[in-house]
């Protein structure tokens, strides 16, 4: 069978990652990972221990134990830690708050790489499109498809406040500038690195945001 067809999507929160990668991986009929739900499981996995989230030895000790696993279908992936299904859980907002403390240690990094590249090489479909922030540079820098999708600070703002109720649209837009500002310390998901495609969805709507990344796909694979 060999390894499936990999389509890279990195960029900042609220760009439309998860969202366009799960439509384009269904009208594809391909799978579909959110590496950030590793990212926040382990931030999930790592406060049900009460560990601090900051001590990265302590973080680093705990990987052993976390027994993850993510289904790949676009329309019904659900997130397991051991017998825990943690699909919603690792959205609320006190899960959000320590992921960027997580994501910094190395070796976490190194750790859930790993586990990415070994959930890839299992598919079962012709192709897979792996969104995340460093997909493109360290996870699959090799991909045939590159993608880094964009939008400017304040549509990306908007969008994601549009989606939560009780937060006031103030507050969601600093929390996330200052999680983009701490992950993008860690890996660079602001600028597209060499033969990466720029898809910048500022001025697109969602259905205009999924065919133009279904339109990169297809010039460069010829599916
Ligand atoms: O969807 P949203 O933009 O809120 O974030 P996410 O994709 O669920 O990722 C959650 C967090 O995981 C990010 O804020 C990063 O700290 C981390 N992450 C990462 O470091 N590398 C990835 N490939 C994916 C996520
Ligand atoms: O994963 P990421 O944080 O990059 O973004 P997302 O959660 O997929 O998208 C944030 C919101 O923006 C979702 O409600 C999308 O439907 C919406 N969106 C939009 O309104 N227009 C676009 N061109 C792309 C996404």
């Amino acid at each position: 069978a060999g390894l499936p067809i990999v389509v890279a999507v990195d960029g900042p929160a609220g760009s439309g990652k998860s969202s366009v990668s799960k439509a384009a991986a269904r009208k594809l009929g391909w799978s579909y990972l959110d590496t950030g739900a590793a990212y926040r499981a382990l931030s999930w996995f790592v406060v049900q221990r009460r560990l601090d989230p900051t001590d990265s030895d302590a973080v680093i000790d705990a990987l052993p134990d976390f027994d993850y696993r993510i289904g790949t279908h676009p329309d019904t992936y659900h997130v397991f830690v051991g017998d825990h299904d943690v699909t919603d859980v690792i959205r609320e907002p006190e899960v959000t708050a320590v992921v960027s403390a997580i994501a910094r240690v190395p070796e976490v990094r190194a750790f859930l790489t790993g586990l990415f590249r070994a959930i890839i090489a299992h598919g079962e479909k012709r192709g897979i499109v792996v969104e995340g922030r460093d997909i493109t540079t360290v996870v699959c820098p090799d991909a045939p498809v590159r993608i880094l999708l964009t939008a400017d600070e304040q549509v990306r703002m908007a969008r994601r406040s549009a989606e939560l109720t009780g937060h006031s649209a103030a507050h969601v837009g600093e929390a996330l500038r200052r999680r983009d500002a701490a992950d993008s310390r860690v890996v660079d998901f602001m600028n597209a690195a060499d033969g990466v495609i720029t898809v910048d969805s500022t001025d697109l709507d969602f259905d205009q945001t999924v065919d133009a990344v279904i339109a990169v796909v297809q010039k460069e694979t010829h599916v």
